[in-house]
């Protein structure tokens, strides 16, 4: 095995984990307040005022769960200008997977072109960015990888009860991804805080294949069903507000910071009250966090980096700024972490061109690809199916599975 060299640059300077690029997908549709009443017994008043929430977007027949992921991870790529082969590690947060396996991460890996990438899905619901954002650093900074592509993706429409008033008028769909980067430059991530409570598991859970919860019939005594989201939502109001502070506080000192030295807190977007709860409590203006629940709603993994991505664009950070995000959600599960950060180098406009247009050709080589071999097992199945006793089908099957 190759070891460096001591007093080579992997000896002599520690590695950072920094967030070199960001990107977001939502669908087109708009489900308002007012939509949503023409079904479900509520109405805009009781929502907003409740939740701070006005609208979310849904995703069509056509999206899913990794089509958003794709979009965001390849518009994250676009702001860090990097290829996909670039890419070591691919990790999706969701609580949406399009299977049980294989991963999500798995899907955009191949769609991606990114052939020297692993990929998995993390399961921390609501917190699973900033879990993701942690593995991601700790294996850039302990150099297992240099580049990582962390996305939340969710289609929660797909798991509401939409007869339920207390439940569906929270949640929408959408994607955020990130792209980190090791560098020898102080800064990325500085802290993080990762904790669970699963004595809290059934105030906020989706019962899946494996479920012990579940006896097979479609209605459970405990109001579980498979696949649709159950919630206590003032349980979870209340477990929101006890650890938003304490795990942000925590972060922000392990860190060696002040709340004073934070530009923006970056919370997952669940409900203004909890945002607003805990600004109170943590003697912070309102200002200076990131809110745009208002018309995404609860997009629970993703919503941290679409929040990130839209604060990015508003030139509510820049360099060198401290920021926090904070996840809160089923498990129950809650994470913050404290970024310092660092924007990445001005493209030179020519190399950023010839990388754009190698970008798109990775992406059409992946779809080649994989259209190739579907072809090739279509072809193998057809032979399969004729008699082996045919001895020149069966050469020629050869020859085929050969190519
Ligand atoms: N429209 C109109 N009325 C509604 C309603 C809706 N969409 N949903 C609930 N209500 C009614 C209830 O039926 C209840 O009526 P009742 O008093 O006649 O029984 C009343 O409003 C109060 O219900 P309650 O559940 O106590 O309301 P709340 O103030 O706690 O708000 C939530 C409900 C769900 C908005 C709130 O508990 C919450 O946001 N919890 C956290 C959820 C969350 O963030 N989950 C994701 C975490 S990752």
């Amino acid at each position: 095995m190759d070891t460096p060299n001591q007093g080579s640059p992997a000896y002599t300077h520690a590695t950072y984990a920094h967030i070199i690029g960001w990107g977001m997908a939502v669908p087109d549709k708009v489900m308002t307040n007012d939509d949503l009443s023409a079904f479900v017994d509520t109405n805009d008043e009781w929502i907003v005022s409740r939740t701070g929430i006005r609208e979310r977007r849904i995703a069509s027949e056509k999206e899913s769960t990794a089509t958003l992921a794709l979009k965001a991870a390849q518009r994250a790529l676009e702001v860090a200008d990097i290829l996909p082969i670039e890419l070591d590690m691919i990790i999706v947060a969701t609580s949406t997977a399009e299977y049980v396996f294989p991963s999500t991460a798995s899907i955009v890996q191949n769609w991606l072109g990114a052939s020297r990438a692993g990929a998995f899905d993390m399961s921390a619901a609501c917190s699973g960015f900033v879990y993701g954002v942690n593995m991601a650093a700790q294996a850039i900074r302990s150099r297992s990888i240099q580049t990582a592509l962390v996305i939340g993706s969710e289609t929660m429409s797909r798991i509401l009860d939409w007869q339920d008033r207390s439940t569906c008028i929270l949640f929408g769909d959408g994607a955020g991804a990130v792209v980190m980067r090791a560098s020898t430059v102080p800064g990325g991530v500085l802290s993080s805080v990762l904790r669970s409570d699963g004595a809290g598991w059934d105030v906020l859970c989706v019962p899946s294949v494996g479920s012990r919860d579940l006896d097979g019939s479609e209605i459970q005594p405990n109001g579980h069903t498979p696949f649709r989201m159950f919630m206590d939502g003032p349980e979870v109001f209340k477990f929101a507000t006890r650890v938003f502070n304490d795990s942000v506080s925590q972060a922000v000192s392990d860190a060696g910071l002040t709340l004073d030295d934070i530009k923006l807190i970056v919370p997952h977007q669940a409900n203004l009250r909890i945002i607003s709860s805990a600004a109170r409590s943590l003697k912070m203006d309102e200002s200076r966090f990131m809110v745009n629940l208002d018309r995404y709603g609860n997009t629970s993994a993703a919503s941290i980096p679409i929040a990130l991505t839209e604060a990015v664009q508003q030139g509510r950070i820049a360099e060198n700024d401290y920021i926090v995000f904070v996840g809160f959600g089923g498990g129950l599960a809650w994470g913050s972490m404290v970024v310092k950060w660092g924007a990445p180098k001005p493209k030179e406009e020519e190399r950023a061109l010839l990388k754009s247009q190698r970008r798109q050709l990775s992406y059409s080589l992946a779809t080649l690809r994989s259209r190739w071999r579907r072809w090739i097992k279509s072809i193998n199945e057809f032979f399969a199916r004729l008699s082996p006793a045919r001895g020149r089908m069966a050469r020629l099957r050869d020859r085929v599975d050969k190519l």
